[in-house]
């Protein structure tokens, strides 16, 4: 097996560490635009090998897409995030821009791959990425919903003084502040979130759940990449290892939640083919209601790439 992730940057550089650290494939190539970085980090990681004992060979290279060739699987990282100045729509052409590039390489390269998009915003560059690579939607979808649950489940771990580990939590919609955390299918340890707390505790882990990537950008001048790149990382592992794991991850609708031609955060089976089902839920009025804002926000965005004309490759 061997895994790719493009961008050598903070999230695309933790994801390959998690990946070679739990072993998930026999290689993993990073690569990125700049000079050296993508080598350098490699080198580094590699040098933990010893230390952390595990024997996946990573390997950094300088845009050279030939030593990608034959990868299972592609995680797309690279891409700048908004800064000052920088409209939505620049920001929008500008990863956009990337996430085109870096897709036509991917799919000369390795047309067999599965593509993971993380590049922000996550739900249109997941778009853009399966409009560039003409692949079939059940190998190109994002990483967004692992991410906001686990920042959900920490904080209600954190509330309640019990292990994250007890904590199942589904959440739908796009990678933003309309997302749809959804208490009816959060439990602890099987006991619905609802009976171990209160109505406005909850309400305000929720708010802070859709705050959660802006919270960590206040702290730190830039976004997170501890738990997004475990995050994809655990989304290889799903392919990789054949698992059958069920994860909301951002992907392509055509009927289901009633929405058609958009990609938005559902919970999806991963094995080995990718995403090999889509699952529905039996949703009530006003979490339809949500959900359907949220897919609203996420068209609007769609729509302004719409409007760049990304086209496949073949
Ligand atoms: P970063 O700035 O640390 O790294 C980005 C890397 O991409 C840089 O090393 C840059 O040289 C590289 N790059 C730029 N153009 C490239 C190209 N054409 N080919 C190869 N490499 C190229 O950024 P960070 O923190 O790693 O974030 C990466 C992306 O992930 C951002 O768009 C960010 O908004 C997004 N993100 C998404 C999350 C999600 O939940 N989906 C969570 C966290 C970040
Ligand atoms: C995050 O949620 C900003 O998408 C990034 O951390």
């Amino acid at each position: 097996m061997k895994v790719t992730v493009v961008g050598a940057g903070n999230v695309g550089a933790t994801c390959a560490h998690a990946i070679a650290h739990r072993e998930l494939c026999n290689e993993v190539i990073l690569l990125d635009i700049k000079e050296g970085i993508a080598e350098g980090k490699s080198l580094d990681m590699w040098q933990t090998a010893p230390i952390h004992q595990y024997d996946t060979r990573i390997k950094g290279v300088t845009n050279d897409y030939a030593a990608t060739a034959g990868s299972d699987v592609v995680v797309i990282t690279s891409g700048l995030p908004r800064k000052p100045g920088m409209s939505r729509d620049d920001l929008i052409a500008t990863n956009a821009g990337i996430v085109r590039s870096v897709t036509e390489n991917i799919v000369k390269h390795s047309p067999e791959a599965i593509i993971i998009v993380v590049s922000n915003p996550l739900d249109v560059m997941t778009y853009c990425a399966y409009l560039t690579s003409g692949f079939e939607s059940s190998r190109v979808f994002g990483m967004a919903g692992i991410l906001d649950t686990a920042r959900y489940r920490a904080f209600l771990a954190e509330e309640l003084n019990v292990s994250p580990k007890e904590i199942q939590a589904l959440l739908l919609g796009g990678h933003g502040d309309t997302m749809v955390p959804l208490p009816r299918y959060t439990t602890i340890s099987g006991i619905p979130v609802t009976e171990l707390i209160a109505k406005d505790k909850l309400d305000a882990i929720i708010k802070r759940t859709k705050g959660g990537g802006g919270e960590l950008v206040n702290l730190m001048g830039t976004s997170a990449w501890y738990a997004p790149g475990a995050a994809a990382a655990q989304m290889v592992e799903a392919i990789v290892r054949d698992q059958k794991r069920i994860y909301p991850c951002c992907a392509w609708l055509q009927g289901e939640y009633g929405l058609k031609n958009i990609y938005l955060g559902v919970p999806v089976k991963i094995g080995r083919k990718g995403i090999e089902q889509i699952i529905e839920l039996k949703l009530n009025k006003e979490e339809m209601g949500l959900v359907d804002s949220s897919a609203a926000a996420v068209k609007e965005v769609m729509n302004v790439l719409d409007n760049m004309q990304t086209t496949a490759v073949k």
